[in-house]
């Protein structure tokens, strides 16, 4: 009889040491850097030239992990290309990059430096979790030698990833990630043969990691959130606001609603490439989040999160995107449909005529269906629902099904589908549905300045998108953003040089 109570005892103790230890919330911050570039990236630099300028970097982010720290955050994310900047060449990254190696290798490179190769910027970033303990996410470049026995072995002898990196809160290496999605202007970098799925455990939580481009694709993203079933992503970017639809803080915060996961974003800030907004992204909504093309200078953004919202009473149901539209029988007065562009897509749109009312727009397979009523319609201003059901074919390939209500920037019809940053109409309410043909859809409403609506809207199990009060701010677009991952073509690599 001894035993089974030494056993039950034991495991208590064991339980009750887990139950000390896991964070039912913690502290997330995030950092939007203005990257000090290099004066010319076309041509070639000392490695010792290389250090200088990512030191006046570190020095910035430096500052930036202190603060955060201070106010009790336990892990800050910084921007993709956030130490080096942007636009070089194979050649003239060179002497940026450090041989990352895996962290398997359990290392601490503040308390071991040179216990690998030369590697003055993992150490930096190594000491600057330890001495603040913190989980520091940064991103850098990485490289690896290859030789012939490799055919896919770049003719210059190593491969060269765009590559995010974590130190956890005593400075240890404990994930690498190699973006498996580059950008097409990243002709300095290699894709990596597959894509990594790169996850950790803290004490706060579970946590996958990925970058900037992608967020648009199937993988790693999308696995990491409903296979892995990650709490938080980790996601440095240097991302180009591109209005009517992507821009930063609008598509990021929509990607965490549609996903169920917590998004810790963190872009670089140039107002002259229209880079800059960063959020802190909850799965019920923004918590934290930072737009501005006024200022020139960094922003640290620090909130409180749930260690793990999946368990949380607030975590959204379920959705069936495509319920709501596909029992409505009304079908579209498509005779005032015309076509206009948004970012290379050809979309159809039908004017909102009226202060009120129904409408519906469809493309092949994809029937978009809004109900609103504005609070008074502008002589001035006009909106138009549309359509979009195909596939994208300017950098980057993929398969979209979209719904969307916008503001046009004037009232030349022809102008909709072109960003504009402004409006004046307030809504009283809008509800928008689609027959979407996929379940990843990301639930998008944008207010006038580029400004979120935390907490102004919701989403039906149904798949309605649905004010739940007369918005606050007049109204940008309304959108519900589809990704039919199946309908990609195969993912591409970048030949070698
Ligand atoms: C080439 O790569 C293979 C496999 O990594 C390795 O075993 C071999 O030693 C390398 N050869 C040279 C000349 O570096
Ligand atoms: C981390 O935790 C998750 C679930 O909480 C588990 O599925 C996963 O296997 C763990 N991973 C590691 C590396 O311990
Ligand atoms: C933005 O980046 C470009 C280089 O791509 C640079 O020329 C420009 O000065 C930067 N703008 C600001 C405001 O820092
Ligand atoms: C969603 O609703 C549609 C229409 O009623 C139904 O055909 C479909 O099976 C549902 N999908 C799921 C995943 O339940
Ligand atoms: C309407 O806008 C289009 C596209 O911007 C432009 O080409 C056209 O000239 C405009 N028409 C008028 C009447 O302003």
């Amino acid at each position: 009889m001894e035993l089974p109570k030494t056993c039950a005892s034991a495991v208590l103790l064991v339980l009750s040491a887990l139950g000390a230890c896991a964070m039912d919330t913690y502290v997330a911050a995030v950092y939007e850097h203005n990257v000090v570039l290099s004066e010319d990236t076309e041509v070639p630099v000392s490695s010792e030239e290389a250090l200088m300028l990512m030191e006046k970097n570190i020095a910035i982010l430096e500052a930036a992990v202190k603060e955060a720290a201070r106010q009790g955050a336990n892990i800050i994310v910084t921007p993709e290309d956030g130490i080096y900047g942007w636009v070089f060449t194979r050649e003239t990254i060179y002497p940026y990059l450090e041989d990352i190696p895996d962290p398997q290798v359990d290392w601490i490179p503040c308390v071991h430096p040179g216990r690998f190769a030369p590697s003055p910027v993992l150490e930096r970033l190594s000491c600057l979790a330890r001495s603040n303990s913190i989980y520091v996410v940064a991103n850098m470049g990485d490289k690896k030698p290859c030789n012939s026995s490799d055919p896919r072995c770049p003719s210059d002898g190593h491969y060269q990833y765009n590559t995010n990196v974590v130190f956890d809160s005593e400075g240890k290496l404990v994930a690498r990630y190699h973006k498996y999605n580059l950008f097409v202007t990243e002709k300095q970098f290699n894709y990596p043969k597959d894509p990594g799925f790169v996850t950790f455990n803290t004490s706060f939580g579970y946590f996958g990691i990925f970058t900037c481009a992608d967020i648009l694709y199937h993988d790693p993203a999308v696995v990491l959130a409903s296979r892995f079933q990650v709490d938080t992503i980790l996601f440095p970017t240097a991302w180009v606001n591109t209005l009517p639809l992507l821009s930063a803080v609008q598509f990021h915060s929509a990607w965490a609603m549609g996903m169920g996961v917590n998004f810790l974003s963190a872009n670089t800030h140039n107002s002259t490439l229209d880079m800059t907004g960063s959020g802190i992204y909850a799965p019920d909504g923004p918590k934290a989040y930072y737009y501005s093309t006024e200022m020139d200078n960094g922003h640290l953004l620090v909130t409180e999160l749930s260690s793990r919202p999946r368990l949380s009473p607030d975590y959204p149901a379920a959705v069936n995107w495509t319920l709501y539209a596909s029992q409505t029988k009304q079908l579209p007065s498509n005779k005032h449909a015309f076509s206009g562009v948004i970012y290379h897509d050809l979309f159809s749109f039908t004017e909102l005529t009226e202060s009120e009312g129904n409408c519906a727009i469809c493309q092949p397979d994809l029937c978009c269906h809004l109900s609103y009523k504005m609070v008074e319609k502008q002589q001035d201003e006009v909106y138009v629902l549309g359509a979009f059901d195909g596939l994208h074919v300017v950098e980057g390939e993929y398969y979209l099904q979209i719904c969307t209500l916008l503001k046009c920037p004037s009232t030349n019809l022809s102008t909709c589908g072109q960003p504009v940053e402004m409006a004046q109409t307030k809504f009283e309410m809008f509800s928008l549905s689609g027959t979407f043909g996929t379940s990843y859809v990301f639930p998008e409403v944008l207010y006038s300045g580029v400004q979120l609506a935390p907490g102004e809207f919701e989403v039906l199990t149904d798949g309605r998108l649905r004010s739940r009060a007369p918005t606050s701010k007049p109204v940008l677009s309304v959108t519900l953003f589809g990704r039919w991952y199946e309908k990609d073509p195969p993912h591409t690599h970048q030949a070698s040089p």
